[in-house]
């Protein structure tokens, strides 16, 4: 995966997913532009501060950013214990601002890699309401529509990334005659500093289930960032308007109980050591 001569707009490049996928882009040759709230973009190429839940800030940011570029990954993203319409401003409206601000400056080959998440799995259930945000087509439009649909944080927070996952797919179905792929990451538990709210809103069972399942480890930001490159990289010409599961195997334990493993063997046993 070489990025050579490219440029790559990454939001949330101060911490965790977002800092470890603008390392990567810039180990590997891209110069990367990041955007975030906090920080100030030590080791990119280019750093704009930016408030993803105001339109007038990123405008801002993004003012005088005239040069073509060849991706962009939407990171950034704040847990369920913020207020609901917070939650759906940053990861949803600002995401979107950003997203068709920089659309006149994407090259033919570029991708849009968004960050969602394996909260966002029930997308379908709910794919009426994300369909009906999405319809708002400015971020006053959709913050209206937010006052008039208002969530708790914990459950805005899962909303917000099966909207994200929705957004991926439909863009990509317009994306494609320009040349642009469109798809999102859906990482399961990674070892960032918002993990501690995901424990909080989420619980511990489930989270200790999760990683159980996944090896005994949550992922790293590492883990996550390699998935989010290759999704933006050459490499990845045939994938598009898609959600890519990252969480080292954990969410099936939500599904199955080893149903296919005969109750009375062990799955030691099953698997032969
Ligand atoms: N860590 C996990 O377990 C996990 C799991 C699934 C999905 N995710 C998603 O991964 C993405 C990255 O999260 P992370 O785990 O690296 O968390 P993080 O807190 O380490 O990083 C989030 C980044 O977003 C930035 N940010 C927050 N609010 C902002 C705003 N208003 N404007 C601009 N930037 C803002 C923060 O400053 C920070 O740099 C998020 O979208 C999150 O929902 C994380």
């Amino acid at each position: 995966m070489s990025f050579n001569g490219k440029t790559i707009v990454v939001t949330g490049t101060s911490s965790g997913i977002g800092a470890a996928t603008a390392a990567l882009l810039a180990e590997r040759g891209a110069l990367v532009i990041g955007l975030d709230i906090k920080g100030n973009g030590d080791g990119l190429a280019d750093f704009r501060a930016c408030d993803l839940s105001d339109p007038a800030s990123i405008d801002a940011a993004l003012a005088g950013l005239d040069q073509p570029l060849h991706g962009l990954a939407n990171v950034a993203g704040v847990p369920g214990s913020l207020d609901g319409e917070t939650v759906m401003k940053i990861n949803v409206l600002g995401l979107r601002h950003v997203t068709e601000a920089l659309l006149p400056r994407l090259q033919a080959g570029s991708a849009i890699v968004h960050v969602a998440s394996g909260a966002g799995a029930g997308w379908r259930e709910r794919l009426d309401l994300s369909r009906d945000l999405l319809r708002q087509r400015s971020f006053d439009e959709g913050l209206a529509w937010l006052q008039d649909h208002p969530m708790a944080g914990p459950d805005a927070y899962n909303f917000s990334k099966e909207v994200v996952i929705v957004y991926a797919m439909a863009f990509s179905m317009l994306a494609r005659p320009h040349g642009l792929r469109s798809l999102s990451v859906s990482p399961g538990a990674v070892e960032t500093p918002i993990l501690a709210d995901f424990y909080n809103t989420m619980g511990e069972d489930i989270l200790d289930r999760l990683k159980a399942q996944s090896g005994g480890r949550n992922g790293a930001p590492e883990d996550i960032a390699k998935v989010i490159a290759f999704g933006l990289s050459d490499d990845a010409a045939w994938l598009n308007g898609t959600d890519i599961g990252v969480d080292g195997g954990s969410e099936v334990s939500l599904h199955f109980d080893l149903v296919d493993v005969p109750a009375d063997q062990s799955a030691e046993a099953f698997f032969g050591r």
